[in-house]
């Protein structure tokens, strides 16, 4: 009886409970009542419907992952003597032989003569923007960012409470006198770039343009957040140096991660700074997530020192270039002739514009996916919330015959809708 009753008041409880919860409503942090979903990382959810042909994700083709290679690692180093501490917790600044080859790595990008105070291992690349913002953004600083830009930064800028002030850009990148005028106006305390082969254009910031930047960063004593994950897949054109390479005051934080070019599953990347800055964002590391995986860093050190890398960019990048080429043919051929598009050296995406009354971001979008084609509208990269006449399309994940299918049906929709236009 005792125990009848003590169950009827739980079940009475529990039903109470949840009577309440379908009408509570929580009270989230300022920071994070308004935030919304990213919208790519939204799109994901439509993109597990397996017959749909996306150009929206940012992902590296499945065949580029090297699964025979990291099994093989893996398996090594777990039947090795290393493989209770790999397995252990680690150091928050990272494990030293990936640091030890990260240093080596980074010169390919003409950053020379760091010691491992500069360094630290990240897990991905987003952290290491993360880190940064955490370590240097009060609420309400401002933040210079391209227009368009990456997405997840203006959602990493919204989580700081910062505001992110978009600078003019174009097919030669950011426009140096649009910068130093908002940082004259503004005295932002960042400025965030990515000057390879940018996500979502495509665009590179050539060498000259590398230099001033770093003199700007100096000048005005402002960090420059560089994020350089694009840099190796290059398709055309001659390797640049990154704008660290000219940091002569420490006002440059670099970023890079091997998401692009071994593993995104693996999270890993690095940041290299000045040793203060680093510190910071190893404090700021240490309350995210203590550390990066032993195991991924351990790995992906091995891969470096066994040279793996090399051999498998060189395998890669022509079918890379071949299914850029491939779309870009299929954009001339489909696309109505008044959209407008680059022909990026390298990356993962090719940036179309349209006229300024096309909107991609609704009805067309939403025609898109219903016949099972799938990209980004260029409005999620604009920090001013324009750019409605603009998409990305990412060409490294479908199959050649998927983005001649896939252009073709986006080219009739936007045909459809152009042909309105041309009619007025
Ligand atoms: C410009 C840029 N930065 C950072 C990232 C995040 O990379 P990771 O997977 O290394 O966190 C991406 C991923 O798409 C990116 O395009």
């Amino acid at each position: 009886m005792l125990e009848n009753e003590n169950k009827n008041t739980n079940d009475e409880y529990i039903n109470n409970c949840e009577k309440a919860c379908q009408h509570t409503s929580y009270s989230f942090s300022d920071r994070c009542k308004n935030l919304e979903g990213n919208a790519i990382r939204e799109i994901f959810k439509l993109l597990a419907q397996p017959d749909i042909i996306s150009f929206a994700g940012g992902m590296p083709a499945g065949d580029t992952l090297p699964k025979t290679d990291i099994k093989t690692i893996i398996a090594e180093l777990l039947s090795s003597d290393k493989a209770v501490s790999l397995l252990q917790y680690g150091a928050t600044e990272g494990y030293l032989p990936y640091l030890l080859s990260g240093i080596e790595y980074v010169k390919r990008v003409g950053i020379n003569n760091i010691s491992l105070d500069h360094i630290l291992g990240i897990s991905g690349g987003q952290q290491g923007i993360d880190l940064a913002c955490k370590a240097f953004l009060n609420k309400g600083d401002k933040v210079l960012v391209e227009n368009p830009t990456y997405i997840a930064v203006l959602h990493i800028l919204k989580t700081y409470e910062a505001t992110a002030i978009p600078v003019k850009s174009s097919d030669a990148g950011i426009d140096l006198v649009d910068l130093e005028q908002k940082i004259i106006e503004h005295n932002p305390k960042m400025l965030y770039l990515v000057p390879t082969f940018s996500n979502p254009t495509g665009r590179t910031i050539d060498l000259e343009k590398r230099k001033a930047l770093a003199v700007l960063a100096s000048k005005y004593n402002i960090i420059i957040l560089e994020d350089n994950p694009y840099a190796e897949l290059r398709y055309d054109g001659t390797a640049l140096p990154a704008i660290k390479h000219f940091d002569k005051t420490g006002n440059i934080v670099y970023i890079t991660s091997f998401s692009k070019t071994i593993s995104p599953g693996m999270r890993i990347g690095l940041a290299v700074a000045d040793p203060l800055i680093i510190r910071k964002l190893t404090i700021g590391k240490q309350a995210t997530d203590v550390h990066t995986s032993t195991l991924s860093q351990a790995v992906v050190s091995e891969y470096l020192n066994r040279g793996l890398l090399s051999p498998s960019l060189e395998k890669n990048i022509p079918m890379y270039r071949k299914k850029r080429d491939v779309m870009l043919s299929a954009i001339e051929q489909h696309f109505p002739k008044c959209a407008e598009f680059n022909k990026p050296q390298g990356g993962l995406f090719i940036w179309v514009t349209l006229p300024e009354s096309i909107d991609v971001s609704n009805k067309i979008f939403t025609q898109a996916i219903s016949r099972r084609v799938a990209y980004v509208s260029g409005d999620a990269f604009h920090a001013d919330g324009s750019g409605k006449n603009t998409l990305r399309l990412n060409f490294s994940n479908a199959t050649e015959d998927n983005i001649k299918k896939g252009i073709a049906v986006l080219g009739d929709i936007l045909k459809e809708h152009t042909a309105v236009i041309s009619r007025m």
